[in-house]
């Protein structure tokens, strides 16, 4: 996740892009650029920093002009560095580009564009980019008159008028060479405005008074305007100060401008009413982005050699974390023996520095999960297994964090800062690189892996269906529960690390005593705590124990308690069991974790927001603990 922004107006552009992309710096912070367009040559500006070291930089300097883009990263491909910082650049420096988003054919055209001549400067799979325009640009430059003589482009290019029409086209033939998700915003030397498109990432228009905006997102522009335009799948925009033109398909298209009442911290939530919320919401993104993350042309890249390490070497994998890192690693262990039948070990950091673990370090792989990369009982441990000898990889979410540092190599999950304390969106995307390592080294016909890769594209769908049910059936079972100050969580086999990640949203944000239990286990003890008093989340999937379960369910509900299930769509048996039933999408059993876990994180929220609970900000508690 990137943010990007764009000025075009009558007053100088830098000032007003600083002080944009310093309201969407929580959108990534560890590099950031500006480009500025004025009288002569063009300005560009990119720092290793944050927007604030850009300022300083930037300070007094010439950069004068009334057309610009600017971009705050959070890096994808390529290191945070100076070099990979955006905007890029076609090779004489004329044409800019900003990107939000991943292109997941990049390397590809990138070989293609090295054998034109290209030279490349970066390692992001956004400066295939501006060559792609500028190569279409040439294109349209050659001179139609048959004889003409020696095309000689810059001659042609100085005798060409500027106009929309040229630029608009030839980003629109770059962009149909691309696969993946972009928002971007082009500014080309000459032109006196600025081309954006965006798939599959947001962008939007703020309209001014002979000026305009361009931004990944509303808080950018908030301080200039509050006249939106929300730009659409598949929409090309050509903003000028006194103009906006959006096409869709080849055809104009008129897209509604809104008044938004929004202040800037509104607007930084996405009109959420929280952090978490916004960010559950953004587990469908999430899962999609990891995905193209790794995933290239059905391909699964991590740019580690596991295989080696596992086949070649024999290696078993251990994983170790904290919190809610630490249950998407018992889900990960599920995924992963299921899949590839490799044995994984997991220990919860804090626990695993001060065992007697048995470790044969020269055996193992271990895998340190931790979103912040911080976390200092993860830390610790990840240590203690390089100390013995073993490789070690990072799985996280921040770039350059403590482990990365550690890690001899490093998984990024992509899916952007998380802010709310409690992780969610976090939580799938480890969830979905467990899927990408399990199908890695899956040991199953290739026609069974090619119906399971199939599936886990289609998850983004199915996160989303759930969230498209909050309105309904969420928010009223969460009602009910929130009248509750005890409740118990159970699941079985690869959903028992869901449950217990249910139970611990639950509590930790609406302050509900809330147990997680392997559903089998109830009768050893819980039972006795059982009344009507306490209800039962029951994950009831449709796997090898589903039958198992529904007999749980039936022990519940002699002892009087109230039951909520989680149970798939065309399962009506479970209605004549429970109390009350939350649906999600049926899948295979395997992937049944991703809707589950939508459903619990957003019943959890809902619950302790009945309850008027500070959700983001949990008493207590800290996004990141680097304490032991
Ligand atoms: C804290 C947070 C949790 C998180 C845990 C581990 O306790 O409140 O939400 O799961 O740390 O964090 P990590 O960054 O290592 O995943």
């Amino acid at each position: 996740m990137c943010g990007i922004v764009g000025y075009v107006g009558e007053r100088e552009a830098l000032p007003i892009i600083l002080e944009s992309l310093k309201r969407i710096e929580y959108r990534g912070y560890d590099s950031c650029g500006v480009f500025v367009l004025g009288d002569g040559e063009p300005k560009l500006h990119k720092d290793a920093g944050t927007i604030d070291d850009l300022k300083e930089n930037l300070i007094g300097s010439e950069y004068k002009g009334k057309v610009a883009i600017g971009h705050t990263r959070w890096a994808t491909h390529g290191a945070p560095s100076k070099r990979n910082a955006h905007p890029h650049l076609d090779g004489k420096g004329e044409i800019a580009v900003v990107h939000n988003g991943i292109i997941e054919n990049y390397q590809l055209i990138k070989e293609e564009l090295l054998s034109l001549g290209c030279k490349f400067v970066s390692e992001t799979d956004t400066e295939v980019i501006p060559h792609l325009i500028n190569l279409s640009l040439k294109k349209k430059a050659l001179p139609k008159k048959p004889g003409s003589g020696k095309f000689d482009q810059q001659t042609f290019k100085k005798s060409l008028i500027k106009n929309a029409i040229e630029l608009k086209e030839a980003v629109k033939e770059a962009l149909t060479r691309l696969n993946g998700s972009y928002a971007i915003i082009v500014a080309e030397k000459g032109f006196d405005g600025l081309v954006a498109a965006r798939k599959e990432s947001p962008l939007i228009i703020g309209v001014g008074d002979r000026e305009n905006f361009i931004a990944s997102d509303v808080p950018a522009v908030l301080e200039q305007t509050n006249r939106i335009i929300y730009l659409e799948e598949g929409d090309l925009a050509v903003v000028k100060k006194d103009s906006i033109y959006i096409e869709n398909g080849g055809a104009e298209v008129r897209r509604e401008e809104r008044l938004i009442p929004w202040t800037i911290e509104d607007a930084e939530k996405g009109g959420y009413e929280h952090f978490m919320l916004k960010e559950i919401h953004e587990e469908p993104r999430a899962i999609m982005d990891t995905l193209r993350g790794y995933l290239m042309e059905d391909e699964i890249k991590f740019g580690i050699d596991f295989r080696g390490e596992v086949e070649g070497k024999g290696k078993d994998i251990l994983m170790v974390a904290c919190g809610t890192s630490y249950y998407a690693t018992l889900c990960g262990k599920h995924i992963i023996e299921n899949l590839a039948k490799v044995p994984v070990q997991v220990g919860l950091a804090s626990e695993f520095n001060y065992s007697n673990f048995v470790l044969d370090g020269t055996k193992i792989i271990a895998m340190a999960i931790t979103q912040s990369g911080e976390t200092a009982d993860t830390l610790m441990a990840l240590k203690k297994a390089k100390r013995y000898g073993s490789k070690t990889v990072a799985l996280t979410n921040v770039l350059g964090s403590s482990v990365t540092r550690i890690a001899d190599d490093t998984i990024y999950m992509r899916v952007g800062p998380e802010i709310g304390v409690a992780a969610t969106k976090s939580f799938i995307a480890q969830l979905v690189i467990f899927y990408l390592l399990g199908l890695l080294l899956a040991k199953k016909p290739e026609s069974e892996l090619v119906e399971y890769l199939e599936e886990l594209k289609r998850m983004p769908q199915i996160a989303q269906m759930v969230l498209d049910e909050e309105d309904t059936d969420i928010q009223m079972h969460a009602r009910y529960l929130a009248k509750y100050e005890h409740a118990f969580f159970v699941g079985r086999g690869v959903n028992l690390p869901i449950a217990l990640e249910g139970a611990l949203k639950l509590k930790e944000i609406s302050y509900i005593h809330a147990e997680g239990y392997a559903a089998g286990e109830l009768k050893h003890g819980p039972f006795a705590l059982l009344t009507k008093d306490t209800p039962v989340v029951v994950i009831l999937t449709h796997d090898n124990v589903y039958e198992k379960t529904m007999g749980n369910v039936k022990e519940i509900k002699a002892r009087g308690s109230p039951v909520i299930a989680i149970a798939e769509e065309g399962d009506e048996e479970v209605e004549k069991y429970v109390d009350a039933v939350i649906r999600v999408p049926r899948t295979s059993a395997i992937f049944s974790p991703i809707p589950n876990t939508v459903a619990l994180h957003l019943l959890a929220y809902w619950t302790a927001k009945e309850r008027g609970c500070e959700i983001d900000k949990p008493r207590n508690l800290a996004k990141s603990v680097t304490v032991e």
